[in-house]
């Protein structure tokens, strides 16, 4: 049996995008079959949120989608560095705080390079920050992070798998 594939998905308070991130990515590979073949996390570069549940906005976007976000927050931890084969932020100063962290920048992903209606020369890559914004703002994240995750599952896996 092969090691299952570490993903940790990145933002910085852990409420809002990395939860639902983590949950979708995990939801896709469970409806593929292939949620045996991850371990999946998030985490915030940030620490104000640890041990709460994500935003009550991220819970309704992912129960409109039938899509369960178990996870509670934590910050990212000096371990994590090595525990994880692929950590994907969700903006640039997610991947810029990482960085400064100590975290090899050869292992750090936008999740937007992965999404496929994104141009790659495009300069702004990033999932905005919905949180101080309404509830509209957490639909828009909520495409954006389904379409990235699905493409990212296919490239993980190989097309063949799908
Ligand atoms: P997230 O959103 O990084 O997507 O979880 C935020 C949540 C909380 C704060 C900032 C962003 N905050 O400043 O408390």
């Amino acid at each position: 049996m092969p090691q299952p594939t570490t993903v940790l998905f990145v933002c910085l308070g852990n409420i809002c995008r990395s939860p639902l991130a983590e949950g979708v990515f995990l939801h896709l590979a469970n409806q593929r079959g292939v949620a045996h073949r991850f371990e999946v996390d998030s985490c915030g570069t940030g620490g104000w949120h640890a041990g709460n549940r994500p935003d009550p906005r991220s819970i309704a976007v992912a129960d409109k989608h039938s899509i369960n976000l178990p996870s509670r927050a934590r910050q990212l931890d000096a371990s994590d560095a090595d525990r994880f084969d692929l950590i994907i932020a969700m903006d640039a100063s997610n991947r810029d705080n990482l960085i400064n962290a100590g975290v090899h920048a050869g292992k750090v992903r936008l999740l937007r390079e992965f999404d496929p209606t994104v141009d790659a020369n495009r300069a702004d890559r990033d999932v905005p920050d919905p949180y101080y914004g309404g509830p509209d703002g957490f639909d828009d994240v909520y495409d954006m992070v389904l379409r990235s995750c699905d493409a990212l599952l296919d490239l993980l896996l190989g097309s063949s798998d799908r």
